[in-house]
């Protein structure tokens, strides 16, 4: 079989569908080649509905019609009903879990329009979402853009598995010493974005707050970033933003844009197909949990083309994981009804706050120091020192080893530090500790 040239015809049927529209311009050649077959899981649908007593259809075993289940696994989850520890999910999520994560978007972002976006999909954590998201629009022909420093695995990602190019640039401004009002670099990320929509289309990333900076957009650079993305869509390229929002809502100070971006991004032009990658791993203290969403919204995006990428997102999901763990789809339902959550949120907000606050007040409590800058941070788990004349590296060791001190470094430039896993009581001994070994080197 010549497998440069043989598409299966379902995904041909799709691809028809999305020919012409911001998808069909942006896929990659994997994404093109993706379908849902309609196989196992699309004749065992048709079944539930039909057949709900003689289903002979999927390889799980039940019994008076529950699921077989050992009395393990049911004593030790009391609160979920057997289907719901056990089973399989359908390929992109428990309906219930979806339309709920759905409805808990559009109240954490107050402009989100429930019709710009899609039925969020349910994957196995916001890595499966972007890893996913890169299976569709990324391969060896494409660049995509992200910040630098940037979280460590988009480069295992983009680059290693997808064979992208994985453009950095420095979206943080670079301020000589503290300076709470240096925040994002807007003209290098500008610049960036007007150099790839010469190739006729740009893709980016959007990690706020960010892994490893600590930084999200004011109200005027959220504002700023729109009207670039704006501008290079009616020049005539086509934009796919994928924003990662992995640490949504852990913002600390009063001027930061509240919402995600996807928020805009997904209503603003027929050529910017956003996609937002999100999930409770972080927004809801469940980092083992395994369970995020991918939405997707643009207004080039009709209800055809909405159903053909859902169709291509769940092959993504059929051919690598096959569905996202059920018991968590239910236990997130359960965090999102419970009246208890709103208050544990805002107190483990705050706590998390006190941490920023005693790393912010210890900076400014000190005089600049001559060989570690702190990067613009207003948000999140994480800030990050940029090393000057020492190597992050030799720093970090020399902290572990003598200090028991773990941080980690990005390269030879870059110290970062997780002050949210810190306790407020540590912190001021800890950076204390920091700025003299450092001093030093
Ligand atoms: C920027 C960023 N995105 C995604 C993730 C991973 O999220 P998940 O655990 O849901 O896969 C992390 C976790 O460290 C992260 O820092």
């Amino acid at each position: 079989m010549d497998t440069q040239s043989y598409m299966n015809p379902l995904a041909s049927e799709l691809n028809v569908v999305l020919d012409g529209s911001i998808t069909g311009r942006l896929l990659s050649s994997l994404g093109s080649r993706l379908f849902f077959p309609r196989g196992i899981i699309a004749q065992s649908n048709e079944a539930k509905q039909l057949a709900p007593v003689k289903n002979a259809t999927i390889g799980m075993a039940f019994h008076h019609g529950q699921p077989l289940i050992l009395s393990a696994i049911s004593d030790a989850m009391p609160t979920l009903s057997a289907k719901e520890k056990v089973t399989y999910a359908p390929t992109a999520g428990v309906e219930e879990v979806r339309k709920a994560w759905k409805d808990s978007l559009l109240k954490k972002n107050p402009s989100l329009k429930a019709g710009d976006i899609t039925l969020p999909a349910a994957v196995p954590g916001v890595t499966a979402g972007i890893s996913f998201a890169a299976d569709l629009f990324l391969d060896e022909t494409s660049t995509i853009i992200a910040s630098d420093p940037c979280w460590d695995n988009y480069s295992l990602i983009f680059t290693e598995r997808r064979g992208a190019k994985l453009r950095g640039v420095p979206f943080f401004g670079e301020p000589s010493s503290w300076d709470a009002g240096a925040g994002l670099d807007l003209a290098a990320i500008r610049a960036a974005i007007h150099e790839e929509a010469k190739t006729g289309s740009v893709r980016i990333i959007f990690n706020f707050p960010n892994n490893p900076a600590g930084y999200s957009p004011t109200h005027a650079e959220a504002d700023a970033l729109v009207d670039i993305i704006r501008e290079t869509a009616c020049n005539g390229a086509d934009i796919l933003v994928i924003c990662d929002d992995a640490y949504f809502g852990l913002f600390y100070e009063d001027d930061i844009y509240r919402e995600s971006l996807f928020s805009r991004l997904s209503a603003l032009h027929e050529k910017v197909l956003a996609i937002k990658i999100d999930g409770p791993t972080k927004e809801d203290y469940v980092w083992g949990l395994r369970v995020a969403f991918v939405t997707f919204g643009s207004p080039g995006l009709g209800p055809e083309h909405r159903e053909a990428l859902g169709k291509k997102l769940m092959g993504a999901i059929r051919s690598s994981v096959s569905c996202a763990n059920t018991p968590a789809q239910y236990l997130i339902l359960k965090v999102l009804s419970d009246p208890r959550t709103a208050g544990e949120k805002k107190a483990n907000y705050e706590l998390l706050r006190g941490r920023y606050r005693a790393v912010q007040s210890f900076i400014a409590t000190h005089p600049a120091h001559p060989k570690l800058s702190p990067m613009p941070f207003n948000s999140g788990y994480f800030m990050s020192f940029r090393c000057k004349g020492i190597d992050a590296e030799v720093l970090r060791k020399k902290l572990l080893a003598e200090h028991g001190i773990g941080t980690i470094s990005l390269g030879p430039g870059i110290l970062r530090v997780a002050f949210a896993a810190l306790e407020e009581e540590q912190i001021a001994e800890i950076y204390g500790t920091i700025y003299e070994t450092a001093g030093k080197l």
